[in-house]
């Protein structure tokens, strides 16, 4: 099963060199504001993740969704979304001011 989501996870990354959708991005981070504050600007004790580079944020959302990244809160909300759609929100978070 690992090897599976894990060829998956590579098909995807060559198939889908995506533009990025801005109004797509937002919509997703909407889903994202409650704990990560608006825009990722955490005022709390989540972490910020405005500004944070496109690619590594795609790969730290990806490996939550597959299991090679542990965490309490996001393995669990990165599972409603399909890859494209995390690429899409690390694209609207990189472009985001801290
Ligand atoms: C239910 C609350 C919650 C929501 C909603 C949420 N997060 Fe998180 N996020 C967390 C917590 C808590 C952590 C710390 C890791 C953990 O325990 O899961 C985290 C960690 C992260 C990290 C890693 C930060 C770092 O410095 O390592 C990224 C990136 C991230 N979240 C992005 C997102 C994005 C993008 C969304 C929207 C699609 C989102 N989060 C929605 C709670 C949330």
């Amino acid at each position: 099963m690992k090897k599976i989501a894990l060829a998956i996870v590579c098909l995807c990354g060559i198939s889908f060199a995506n533009d990025y959708d801005p109004v797509k991005g937002e919509m997703l981070a909407f889903s994202c504001a409650g704990c990560h504050g608006t825009d990722g600007k955490s005022n709390g004790i989540m972490p910020t993740i405005a500004g944070m580079g496109k690619t590594s944020m795609q790969k730290t959302l990806l490996d939550y969704k597959y299991g090679r990244k542990t965490g309490t809160m996001m393995t669990k909300h990165v599972k409603g979304f399909s890859d494209d759609e995390l690429e899409q929100v690390a694209y609207y978070f990189s472009k985001v001011k801290r």
